[in-house]
């Protein structure tokens, strides 16, 4: 018998990727009718990709189990590979479905791409116009665009750098970042403080900076000027903590428990799970951070984000001054957390209720589009119905969608 239903290969290989395709698979699974939904996880990370998935529970219907402890890229890109083209063999999706710059997505759309399958790529278009920053990440999303047959956008400006490299407008739409949505869902949740992994934290009456920090391009002496930075700052401020939950990659865990562990108002913690840390995001004063994810959450939360980065993928709350880049210089670290800790107009300054990079009704979007591309549809989705952020907030996509047919 034919298989009437669409199907569609979900990759999941990391946290993030976890967190923001968790939204999309909910709404694939609300329309069972139309698609038969098949979770992969490459593993690429084991612990906290566990972690991510349990919380929205998700349980992958295949995992490769491919993360090795101190992975090198190629040998990761490799593995990803030949397991990804094997699994595409036997399954035949219809079409794959990739988040974001991982290595799990350059080497699942490659290896979609030797299979002919189509790649529908979430969180399309970022661009940073250095390849080495973020390393190896700007270089993936590049590769990835143009294996990719329906470009998810997040914002106008990734729509318009992907129509600057020459991807026809037809096969993208601007859909906000998934990650609102999941945000969204997981801050309506119960949260108990003194139940939680930060109970033991003596965080009353102290301003909490949220520390996180793992990129490849910073690892090294960059990555320790932000480290005698945060320390300075925490001897300086007496009202000051820092919470820094460390990623596990151990080029980044041995350097901060060498040279932040055992200091007085400095907690270091393992991974959290979301919920812990979205609510960790909702208590602090600031965040200061090289995560691409929080770059996206903070503005969401309405804190004010200093970046540990030169450049950026996601300008657009650097654009409204929303979030500010701060580089990974030790002094200018120290200054520009000082301004916000000290001058309340700069501070308030960072916060509105602009949110440019989503509005929660991303994965509706996302999934309207593969049920009219699966129809063979020109049009994929209305540009009415496309993510605005200065457009209505209430815009019912469901009702937009159903219009549109009925018409
Ligand atoms: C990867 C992604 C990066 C993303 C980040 C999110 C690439 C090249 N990098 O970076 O884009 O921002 O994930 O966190 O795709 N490890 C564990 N347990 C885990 C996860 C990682 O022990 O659950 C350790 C392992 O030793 C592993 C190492 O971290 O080898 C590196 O993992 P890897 O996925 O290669 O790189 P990340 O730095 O995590
Ligand atoms: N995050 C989490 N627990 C933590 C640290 C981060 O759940 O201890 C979430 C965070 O809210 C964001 C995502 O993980 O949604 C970011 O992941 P990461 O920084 O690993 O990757 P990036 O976004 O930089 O690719």
């Amino acid at each position: 018998m034919i298989n009437a239903k669409t199907r569609v290969l979900v990759v999941v290989g990391t946290r993030p990727e976890a967190i923001k395709t968790a939204p999309v698979i909910y709404e694939l699974k609300q329309h069972s009718a139309k698609f038969e939904t098949i979770i992969l996880a490459t593993a690429q990370h084991r612990e906290i990709l566990d972690q991510a998935l349990s919380l929205f529970d998700i349980t992958p219907d295949i995992d490769l189990n491919l993360m090795h402890a101190r992975q090198g890229l190629p040998a990761l890109t490799s593995r990803v590979l030949e397991g990804m083209e094997k699994t595409i063999g036997k399954i035949k999706p219809d079409i794959l479905l990739v988040q974001g710059d991982t290595t799990t997505v350059f080497a699942s759309a490659l290896a979609a791409f030797y299979h002919k399958v189509p790649v529908a790529h979430v969180e399309a278009g970022l661009r940073s116009y250095n390849i080495y920053s973020p390393y190896p990440e700007e270089v993936n999303r590049r590769l990835t665009t143009v294996m990719t047959e329906i470009h998810f956008a997040p914002t106008v400006f990734a729509r318009k750098a992907l129509l600057n490299e020459g991807i026809s407008k037809d096969k993208i739409v601007v859909t906000g970042n998934t990650v609102v949505d999941a945000l969204t869902h997981i801050s309506r949740l119960p949260f108990t403080l003194h139940q939680s992994e930060l109970k033991n934290l003596k965080l009353d009456n102290h301003r909490i900076i949220l520390v996180t920090s793992h990129r490849r391009e910073s690892w090294g002496a960059e990555f320790e000027n932000t480290c005698a930075a945060i320390k300075e700052i925490v001897r300086k401020y007496s009202d000051v903590a820092v919470v820094y939950p460390v990623h596990p990659n151990p080029a980044v865990k041995e350097t901060a428990e060498k040279l932040l562990s055992g200091i007085d108002r400095i907690h270091l913690l393992p991974p959290l799970d979301y919920l812990t840390f979205v609510n960790l995001m909702k208590k602090a004063y600031l965040i200061l951070t090289d995560s691409g994810g929080l770059q996206e959450e903070a503005p969401t939360l309405k804190k004010p984000l200093l970046l540990l980065r030169k450049v950026t993928e996601r300008p657009e709350a650097f654009h409204s001054g929303l979030s500010k880049y701060v580089g990974t210089n030790r002094d200018k670290i120290i200054r520009e957390t000082e301004t916000l800790l000290n001058n309340k107009n700069e501070y308030e300054a960072m916060i509105t209720n602009q949110n440019p990079y989503g509005d929660g009704f991303a994965a509706q979007r996302i999934v309207e589009t593969l049920v009219r591309w699966s129809a063979g549809e020109k049009m994929l989705l209305e540009p009415s119905a496309e993510f605005d952020p200065d457009g209505k907030k209430s815009t019912n996509l469901r009702e937009v969608a159903a219009k549109t047919r009925a018409s």
